[in-house]
């Protein structure tokens, strides 16, 4: 029986290129998704088209009714899971004497609370075939001042923190947790930042490696942290942003 991989947030971006890569792997595919369909049902086809199974499950992931839901149909499904990766994120860019309550709780919803109970569902099915891995993508913010970026930084700073405990506890059922921390990557999501360009010259003109994050530099990093020579790396967000983050 194939291997089965849940990808939060794969509709596109950098969820939907973890997919294709695992789905390449030989791993049948959980797509997630919260609003866009039809980029879902693409990358349900192409995850077809290499000839493995693709089940596009829409559920807002910080809503714990709708993970629930979501966990069952995979069981229902698919009977296993060996893989979670934790990539589905949002919210609300703006100032700290800006920020109101609502912005707060559905940023730390989506980025930080997820992962607790997707883990906790990830876990059970994970469990019954011997164990598995989670990594989560977090983001630069979490370790360091970003403008307008206080409430996806602390989210996501949670999140690290949150997989520490989790590769913990969760290791005596022999699953493996860790994160990836990346720098700018030109996807979707940086078009709702108001500082865009401002974001992609710096990590064009300062990144040690020469070049900005790729969406394929980050894929790299998932896939070794869920291969076998990853198995003593335990609770570790690794950065993949080309030595950015070691300059001011
Ligand atoms: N882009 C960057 O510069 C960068 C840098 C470092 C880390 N990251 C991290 O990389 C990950 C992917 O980011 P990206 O740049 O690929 O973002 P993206 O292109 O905006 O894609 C985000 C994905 O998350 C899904 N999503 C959003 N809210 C959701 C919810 N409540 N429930 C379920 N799915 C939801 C979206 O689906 P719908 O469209 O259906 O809502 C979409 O598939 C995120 O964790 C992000 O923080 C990004």
């Amino acid at each position: 029986m194939s291997k089965v991989a849940l990808v939060t947030g794969s509709s596109r971006g950098v969820g939907k290129a973890i997919a294709l890569k695992l789905a390449e792997q030989g791993y049948d595919i959980v797509v997630n998704y919260a609003r866009s369909k039809t980029a879902a049902l693409e990358t349900a086809e192409e995850i077809q088209a290499l000839g493995r199974k693709a089940l596009v499950v829409k559920a807002n992931v910080g809503d714990i009714e709708k993970i629930k839901s979501m966990f069952e149909e995979i069981d229902q499904t698919f009977g296993r899971l060996d893989v979670f990766i934790n990539n589905a994120a949002s919210g609300v860019q703006r100032p700290i004497m800006e920020l109101e309550e609502k912005h707060w709780d559905w940023t730390m919803d989506i980025n930080s609370k997820a992962l607790l109970f997707c883990a906790q569902e990830a876990a059970r099915l994970m469990e019954k075939t011997g164990g598995g891995s989670i990594v989560s993508i977090s983001s630069l913010g979490a370790i360091r001042y970003l403008k307008n970026y206080t409430a996806v930084g602390v989210s996501k700073a949670a999140l690290e923190a949150l997989t520490r405990y989790l590769s913990v506890e969760l290791a005596e059922k022999n699953i493996v947790v860790n994160a990836v921390s990346g720098g700018a990557i030109d996807t979707e999501a940086l078009k709702h930042f108001p500082n865009r360009d401002e974001i992609l010259e710096d990590a064009k003109e300062n990144t040690p490696a020469g070049r900005i994050v790729e969406i394929e530099d980050m894929v790299h990093t998932v896939m070794f942290l869920i291969s076998e020579g990853a198995y003593m790396i335990r609770g570790q967000t690794i950065i993949v942003d080309g030595g950015r983050s070691l300059l001011v």
